[in-house]
């Protein structure tokens, strides 16, 4: 069984990608993990058409990875903007909605275009009748269908930058930011805005502390939807519990219930995306697996989800120390030991590191 430990090394099967949009295809949503259906809170609470979602969990605990599956399998009657929240005073309402409506100004057709695109060559290749139109909340029709044109998504891009060059004052680029948001709604397509790079502000609280308190707040009284990462620790801050209340829904990522089950799905589905025809068993012996779930369940506090992608880390560790040594068949609890010692448990959140 050496192949395969060597297939998956040289497949990188374990690796983790830092890039959103790969994170969808890597997914497996929670109910198969054993766990509570997590995906289907956060896709209602989205399908709401209003407000701003929260999802909660630790660094490494999967945050990124619920909102792009989620996200990517909305219907095609929203357009999603991935706005990053590095280098701009995210805390400043303002200066996020102009970075917001410069994004929107900026970003190639095609990627203003791809969950559109995708959905319908999903539904194209599931021979799938496409709805004609819906209604998202009362009076607001989502267009079903093919609408993101190059002539409207050229139209879109000149009302952002038009936003833009009129917005002097901060008062007036949030009234900008709700324009455009009117002009997605009028082209019957939900604006919907991903923030989920925000392990940023880990060394910086208040910046994490004014994105809650004073943007999240902001956009929540606009007519739009955002859904934004947070680390546990971010809900401790004052500014997030001052906003708590406003948020359309708080999703948390839970702990596994029986995470040999949960990891192992995971691990199977990796060891299968690697192109490796084989059960766990021929990859990782039982007692490894036992090892892997036991560290796992060290970053787990208070029932909420541990740190998946330590574990991977953990994993990827273990298979190098193994494709290097020849005698080695299947991953053993001595190489998982190996690995764990070698991959420090990342603390739960930057937070607590701060002088
Ligand atoms: N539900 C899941 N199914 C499969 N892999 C997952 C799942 N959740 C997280 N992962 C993997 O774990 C790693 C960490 O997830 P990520 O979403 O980047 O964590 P966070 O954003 O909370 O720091 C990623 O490599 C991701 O692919
Ligand atoms: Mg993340």
């Amino acid at each position: 069984m050496r192949e395969l430990l060597e297939k998956l090394d040289s497949e990188f099967a374990f690796h983790t990608s830092g890039r959103f949009d790969l994170l969808a295809g890597e997914h497996i949503p929670y109910v198969e993990l054993g766990a509570s259906d997590i995906d289907a809170a956060l896709r209602r609470s989205i399908e709401r058409g209003e407000g701003v979602t929260a999802v909660v969990g630790r660094i490494g605990a999967g945050k990124s990875s619920l909102i792009a599956a989620v996200t990517d399998s909305l219907h095609e009657g929203f357009l999603p903007v991935r706005v990053s929240v590095i280098g701009v005073e995210a805390g400043e309402p303002a200066a996020f909605a102009r970075h917001s409506i410069a994004e929107i100004s900026d970003l190639p057709e095609v990627v203003l275009t791809r969950h559109e695109a995708t959905v319908l060559n999903r539904a194209q290749a599931e021979q799938q009748t496409v709805a004609t139109s819906r209604e998202l909340r009362a009076g607001f029709k989502i267009a079903a269908g093919h609408v993101l044109t190059a002539g409207v998504v050229a139209d879109l891009k000149r009302a952002a930058r038009e936003q833009l060059a009129r917005a002097t004052d901060p008062a007036e680029v949030l009234r900008g930011m709700q324009q455009l948001f009117d002009v997605i709604w009028g082209i019957e397509r939900c604006p919907l805005l991903i923030v989920e790079d925000t392990d940023h502000w880990g060394a910086t609280p208040e910046s994490a502390d004014s994105f809650f308190d004073q943007t999240a707040r902001a956009f929540a009284n606009l007519d739009g939807v955002m859904v934004v990462a947070a680390q546990s620790d971010y809900t401790q801050l004052d500014g997030y519990k001052r906003v708590r209340d406003r948020l359309t829904a708080e999703v948390v990522l839970p702990e596994l219930p029986d995470p040999q089950r949960g990891l192992a799905t995971v691990l199977e589905r990796r060891i299968a995306m690697a192109g490796v025809t084989a059960p766990l068993d021929d990859v990782l012996a039982e007692d490894a697996l036992d090892l892997l779930c036991e560290s796992y369940g060290e970053s787990v506090t208070d029932g909420e989800a541990g740190d998946l992608r330590r574990t991977l880390a953990v994993m990827r560790t273990a298979l190098d120390i193994a494709v290097g040594d020849p005698s080695v068949e299947v991953l053993s609890a001595g190489q998982i030991q190996e690995a764990i010692a070698r991959t420090p448990l990342t603390p739960s959140s930057a937070l607590g590191s701060r002088p």
